[in-house]
């Protein structure tokens, strides 16, 4: 455990250098081991759930690169590491599934290494029950200790026995590990980690941890940092951005944060995720409104349209409260591409409940939305409730749901039809030849281009609208 006296706001330096030690001692006898076998040893990192999570994800990829493994796609690799989630149950299903999957792998490569992390890992009865069922899988970790990874895989070349290593919390935030990134030209960048909201239905807040904000510093530095390194798209990420900085030793607010990036020379394009409605302030509205960099594209989860169910969420807005923000967001920025999350069947929720749902989509003019059944999840106070929805009423509100938010994108989406638009280039689709793209709104758009363009901003022309997407020719 850490030294106290290490400590400076919070962040760790010294600790930084000692999980470096440790990289240099699991890629020693990873060279060793690979120089055996005559061949380079390979890993597997699949994972689940949130943007959170992708990040997460590509700071134990650095890691694994670092010593000396290298990533491929498929399973058969001397180490396989499932990244998690939790957040609803088939995130969990999925995971047992696979482990059956691994197992019968392992038989057939004894010396193959399992590791789990992330949120699912964060639950007691989990563990519990990869202990007793799954005694095949060699690391397990949580959400806390994600930065003592290297130390962790260390210790797990040479051990036999099982290792989990959870932590109930924590206040530490280390910075400058080596980290992997999925795209060259974008990045997400943690701007806080945890949650302090107990929204009754969600499990974030006890796998997660208590809300810590970065300090802005180390923010910066960061962004600088990458868009030395060719990115020129940063998502700033969080459960809940807009109370950024509040559990600052010098408080501050997101939209300050914002400022202080939007002079970072290079950086093109600003996102961030998830707002919460309640804490989405004036501040932040006109920050983007007036900002050169900022995406005009807020992702804004509504939840619930019924004030009674919000409530029993404890959303701590009402339907009224939200229309409004809505519309103020709309007044100050009149092309804002609004996003949002659904669930559908919360305990309790009548037709009427559900109706008032599909009066807020009528009226909000979503881009997208996502929606999703509501998931019982132990531990939190909605899993406790009465009347729990019949499986059959929700998935009949559910398909209502999913047609409307359809009906409603497509009408939204299509109003760009005809104009021009700036548009980063991503990555092949599936067709060769045809590249996909992202407007500022987060709209995607598929075009011939070839591989020369990407990470750069062409101008198409957005001739068909298909749904989700555009068909687009550059100009
Ligand atoms: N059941 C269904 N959906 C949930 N979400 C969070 N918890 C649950 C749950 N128990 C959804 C919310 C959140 C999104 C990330 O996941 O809509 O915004
Ligand atoms: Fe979950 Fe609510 Fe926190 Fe979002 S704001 S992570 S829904 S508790």
């Amino acid at each position: 455990m850490i030294n106290e006296k290490y400590r400076e706001n919070g962040t760790d330096i010294d600790e930084t250098a000692r999980q470096r030690s440790f990289i240099s001692l699991a890629g020693a006898l990873t060279e060793q081991k690979s120089r055996a076998l005559g061949r380079p040893l390979t890993y597997c990192l699949t994972t689940f759930g949130c943007q959170m999570n992708e990040k997460q994800s590509e700071a134990v990829a650095g890691i694994m690169d670092e010593i000396g493994y290298h990533r491929q796609e498929n399973e058969e690799a001397d180490v396989v590491i499932y990244n998690t989630c939790t957040v609803r149950e088939n995130a969990n299903l999925k995971v047992y599934g696979r482990l059956g999957h691994l197992h019968s792998l392992k038989d057939q490569n004894p010396d193959m290494k399992i590791i789990l992390f992330g949120c699912m890992m964060q639950e007691a009865h989990v563990v519990e029950k990869i202990k007793k069922s799954y005694p095949f899988v060699n690391l397990v970790f949580g959400t806390h200790n994600i930065f003592k990874f290297a130390e962790l895989f260390y210790e797990m070349l040479l051990s036999d026995m099982q290792i989990i290593d959870i932590w109930e919390g924590t206040d530490q935030i280390v910075e400058d590990l080596p980290t992997e990134r999925n795209y060259t030209f974008k990045s997400g960048v943690n701007i806080m980690f945890g949650c302090n909201n107990f929204c009754s239905y969600c499990i974030v807040p006890y796998v997660r941890g208590r809300e810590r904000s970065r300090e802005p510093e180390a923010i910066v530095r960061e962004v600088e940092r990458l868009v030395s390194d060719g990115v020129s798209e940063v998502m700033l990420l969080g459960q809940n951005v807009n109370s950024y900085g509040k559990t600052l030793k010098e408080p501050m607010t997101f939209a300050r944060l914002l400022k202080m990036l939007e002079p970072v020379e290079g950086l093109k394009r600003i996102r961030f995720m998830t707002s919460h409605p309640k804490d989405l302030s004036d501040e932040l509205i006109e920050t983007m409104a007036e900002s050169r960099k900022i995406c005009h594209h807020l992702h804004l989860p509504l939840q619930s349209g019924s004030s009674r169910i919000l409530k029993e969420m404890n959303r701590r807005y009402d339907k009224e409260k939200y229309l409004s923000l809505v519309e103020k967001i709309r007044k100050a920025i009149p092309d804002i591409s609004l996003t949002t999350d659904i669930i559908v069947g919360f305990p309790g929720e009548t037709e009427e409940d559900f109706e008032e749902t599909l009066d807020v989509v009528e009226k909000a003019g979503y881009d997208t939305a996502f929606t999703f059944l509501y998931s019982k999840r132990t531990g939190t106070p909605a899993a406790k409730m009465e009347n729990q929805v019949p499986e059959e009423v929700a998935k009949e509100r559910f398909n209502r749901l999913l047609a409307l938010v359809q009906k409603k994108g497509r009408e939204r989406s299509s109003r760009f039809t005809g104009t021009v638009q700036e548009v980063l280039v991503e990555e092949e689709s599936k067709e060769k030849g045809i590249f996909t793209g992202r407007t500022q709104y987060n709209l995607l758009v598929h075009f011939p281009a070839d591989e020369s363009l990407l990470g750069k901003y062409v101008k198409v022309r957005l001739d068909e609208c298909r749904g989700f997407y555009y068909l687009g020719t550059r100009v």
